[in-house]
């Protein structure tokens, strides 16, 4: 949810600024806008829209200077237009943030009442007229942001620029992750390594309240209470094929079809050659001792923890309870003994499933998390994080990421059932060596593209959609509906089959496909059923289901997808493929922006 970039560079900044911001643009692209010191004089650039805007803007205005700040936004306060767009400037100080300065109606009258005006609408200009007001009262670039700092309320990674200074940042974290990049005689700060990656592999992660005076040669990292901290430097890889489309013509298709090889990766982390052991990092959880659990996410990442909760409590026996991250941190839900806590998420940075996560520390016995980012703060402040090894995801609707985390949490599962007794070394085996068949069988699945595309043409016409599935293929069409709903603009809901006759049944008329995610296992039969209702009623069903499922049932049916057959345990982690196909296709056939859908950023960093 916002990207900032900061450079202190022996080349002109503003490509490198451009270059990291297009690294950045996942996180928002409202608007995007630079700013430099050229010998001491600050100036800006900014455009509404995609990044590709303010390029344009460079080519005719250019910008010089070596040290400069950038930022990519994703609106929370005021309109996305060129005023609200940063960097915002008061004086000679200018400021990037990603967060929420959530006091910034009081320091606005604060700064009222000293007769500063306001040009735009949002929190951040605060930021940059306190800055400028202590500068003002002749505090020294440091100390003003310092200042200015210890009164901001909320979340935030910020980056200051101040004029007749070409050698230095000033950058602060708290609630958003802010990382600073070390070069030879240069120095960066961004949003994340992936931005930073075109210029060094060289990265501190700046702590909760940390704040750090750059310069070219040095860094000064203070805590929270103002003492010198020394934050590790860590050499990062970052594979810059991980950042390209390959020839795609989007993130997406490029992430849906990278299933099979990440997902093996994941595999062969968690499960030994032989297939007939799990591998978890030292100190295990003692699943034995677990009595419930409570699985916390949001978006795509809720629904990895609804299918979990499918399997541990039929695996493994252990109840589980699972809400979102908005809902749950405001609960304030009594935790009992007994209880680990457990946290999806594909960023580690997601402020809602953050916030509940800290709110878990002290209460649960245990927090694990289940993440694709190994630095991020959920991974760092867990007492077990578990990488799903997905790889870089750039597209703003999670797949790849879907995918990886259910087979991390399928084989957790089936640990935990083996530490419970709940099942032996051959049953172990049998799950593990099917789930080892994944990979092959996610091939075989995406060979259904050519059909999806078909259909996905008559889906783009409709206006309402309705995803259909029972057990844990009812998460799976919740996730198909989001899919759908996201990067198409097509209103798209998804029921538990057996739900549909209690009220959303008077939705059903010829013009609303209707998707059931059924294979042939023990609730098919439930399934058609309920898919027979539909069509008595004029409904138009898509079944997707196996041979068998297609020989049985699809009689009736406006459009079959036919999936290869699979153990019942892992159909949620197949089914994913066509959930993910449908909604790409229908987005491409709209002619929407699928890797950038309006209004959404792919890591929210924001409640
Ligand atoms: C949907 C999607 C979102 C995310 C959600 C959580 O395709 O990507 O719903 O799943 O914003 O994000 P993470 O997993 O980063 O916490």
């Amino acid at each position: 949810m916002c990207g900032i970039i900061g450079v202190l560079g022996d080349h002109e900044a503003a490509p490198l600024l451009v270059e990291a911001l297009k690294r950045l643009e996942y996180r928002g692209y409202d608007s995007a806008g630079i700013a430099t010191i050229n010998d001491g004089v600050l100036d800006r650039r900014r455009a509404v829209g995609k990044l590709v805007n303010l390029s344009d803007l460079l080519v005719h205005e250019p910008l010089a200077g070596k040290s400069g700040i950038g930022h990519t936004r994703w609106a929370t306060h005021g309109a996305p237009n060129v005023v609200n767009a940063h960097p915002h400037c008061a004086g000679g100080v200018a400021v990037v943030h990603n967060g929420i300065i959530e006091n910034f109606r009081e320091l606005r009258a604060f700064l009222a009442e000293q007769g500063v005006g306001f040009a735009t609408d949002t929190d951040t200009e605060t930021v940059a007229l306190l800055a400028d007001h202590f500068r003002n009262q002749g505090l020294s670039p440091r100390d003003a942001a310092e200042q200015t700092i210890a009164r901001l309320e909320g979340a935030y990674a910020l980056c200051f620029l101040f004029d007749g200074e070409d050698d230095l940042l000033i950058a602060a974290r708290k609630g958003s992750p802010l990382a600073i990049g070390y070069g030879t005689g240069e120095m960066f700060v961004g949003s994340d390594a992936i931005a930073l990656a075109p210029m060094t592999d060289r990265i501190s992660y700046l702590e909760e309240g940390d704040w750090a005076v750059i310069t070219r040669d040095t860094v000064e990292i203070r805590d929270a209470n103002g003492t010198i901290a020394n934050r590790a430097i860590k050499t990062i890889q970052i594979d810059s094929a991980m950042v390209d489309k390959a020839g795609f013509k989007h993130f997406m298709a490029k992430e849906i079809a990278e299933q099979p090889v990440v997902l093996q990766g994941a595999l062969s982390h968690y499960i030994n050659a032989e297939a007939t052991a799990v591998t978890m990092p030292d100190p295990e959880i003692d699943f034995a001792q677990v009595e419930r659990m409570t699985m916390v996410a949001c978006g795509t990442a809720f629904y990895a923890c609804l299918v979990a909760k499918y399997w541990f409590e039929q695996i493994a026996g252990i109840p589980v309870e699972v809400d979102v991250a908005s809902e749950f941190r405001y609960r304030e839900p009594p935790v009992t003994k007994g209880t680990v806590a457990l946290f999806i998420s594909q960023s580690g940075e997601t402020a809602d499933t953050l916030a509940a996560l800290r709110y878990m520390q002290g209460k649960a016995d245990k927090i694990m998390s289940v993440v694709n980012v190994p630095e991020s703060s959920i991974a760092r402040e867990s007492d077990m994080p578990l990488p799903i090894l997905a790889g870089t995801e750039i597209g703003v609707a999670s797949t790849k990421a879907f995918t990886c985390q259910l087979t991390t949490l399928a084989i957790l599962a089936l640990r935990a059932a083996q530490m419970r007794g709940r099942i032996n070394d051959a049953e172990l085996a049998e799950k593990l060596a099917a789930l080892r068949s994944l990979p092959g069988l996610l091939n075989l699945a995406l060979g259904i593209e050519d059909k999806t595309k078909s259909i996905s043409r008559k889906l783009a016409e409709a206006r309402d959609i309705l995803f259909l599935g029972r057990g844990a293929m009812y998460p799976l069409a919740l996730e198909g509906a989001l899919k759908l709903k996201e990067i198409s603009y097509i209103h798209a809901e998804a029921y538990a089959s057996g739900e549909l006759k209690h009220g959303p049944i008077a939705l059903v008329d010829k013009h609303v496909p209707i998707i059931v995610m059924a294979p042939r296992d023990s609730l098919f039969d439930k399934t058609v059923s309920n898919m027979q209702e539909v069509m008595a009623r004029g409904g138009k069903v898509l079944l997707i289901t196996d041979q068998k499922g297609a020989t049985e049932a699809s009689t009736g049916v406006w459009e079959t997808i036919i999936m290869p057959e699979v153990d019942p345990f892992l159909a949620p982690i197949l089914y994913a493929v066509p959930a993910q196909l449908l909604a790409y296709h229908t987005a491409v056939a709209k002619g929407t922006d699928v890797d950038q859908p309006r209004n959404l950023a792919k890591s929210v960093t924001v409640e």
